[in-house]
């Protein structure tokens, strides 16, 4: 089919909600995909309807399931053929201290932030034909407490980003990193999504003219000129202190 065509992980809510209504008004096609939210993936669907996304597949997928990944990229392919990007966005995070942590969700965290992006791209490698975003986050360059696990599978995307993006030169592999957003993961607090799925969309574009696997830290990305400056100034003051 002519139309480009974006798959977004988890955009039922949140970040992956907002890059769907972005690349909607851009005119792609969109897969939306939800794990419990259905009816708020619909609601997205047909937000994107509205706003010029000529068509769009709504899909239950679970990331830290195999099965769901592979019927993912099959009813992916069955409806567009390929697809120009894929944003590995769904994530969870459990702020726990990790002497307190279950195992549960340590593993939990790991096979959603990490392996199923992994995976993800894997099985949609052969339908890719631009670009690959992984959403990482701020606290994947500097740790934070009570988030050792999550800290890890952020980390983790990073090393998998430039990796993927060493494998095949011919994809556009980037990591996009939000700090605080607000949404029920950002309890409501911080930038608004809207402005993440900005800077997402402009990566997947390739509207930055940055190496590939480079890191995208949304904070910087946003500030604007002056707001960059400072921020720069911040980060070189923080390394001398250090
Ligand atoms: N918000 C922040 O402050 C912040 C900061 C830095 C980085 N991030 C990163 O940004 C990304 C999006 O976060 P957000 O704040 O938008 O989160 P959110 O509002 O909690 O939304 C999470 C999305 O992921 C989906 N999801 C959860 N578990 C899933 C699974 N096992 N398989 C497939 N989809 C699953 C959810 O689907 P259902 O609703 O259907 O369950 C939902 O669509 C995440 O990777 C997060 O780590 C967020």
């Amino acid at each position: 089919m002519s139309n480009k065509a974006v798959f977004i992980s988890g955009s039922s809510r949140g970040i992956g909600r907002s890059t769907a209504l972005r690349f909607a008004r851009a005119g792609y096609c969109l897969v939306i995909t939800y794990q419990n939210s259905e009816s708020e993936a619909e609601m997205v669907a047909r937000e994107s309807r509205q706003l010029g996304a000529p068509e769009t597949l709504v899909l239950r997928l679970d990331v830290s399931s195999n099965e769901s990944i592979m019927s993912a990229a099959k009813q992916t392919r069955e409806k567009f053929g390929n697809i120009d990007i894929l944003v590995n966005n769904a994530g969870i995070f459990k702020k726990q201290p990790l002497a307190e942590q279950p195992f549960s969700d340590i593993s939990g965290q790991i096979a959603v932030n990490l392996e199923g992006p992994i995976k993800l791209t894997r099985e949609f490698l052969p339908l890719i034909k631009k670009s690959v975003i992984n959403v990482g986050s701020g606290i994947g360059f500097v740790g934070k407490k009570h988030a050792a696990a999550y800290a890890a599978t952020k980390w983790g995307i990073r090393g998998f980003t430039k990796s993927l993006a060493a494998e095949m030169p011919n994809l556009r592999a980037l990591a996009v990193h939000p700090g605080l957003t607000a949404t029920s993961m950002g309890n409501a607090g911080g930038m608004a999504p809207e402005k993440v799925a900005e800077i997402i969309f402009n990566a997947a574009e390739g509207n930055y003219g940055i190496k590939n696997g480079s890191d995208i830290d949304v904070r910087y990305y946003a500030a604007g000129y002056a707001g960059k400056f400072l921020y720069l100034v911040k980060s070189y003051v923080k390394k001398f202190i250090s």
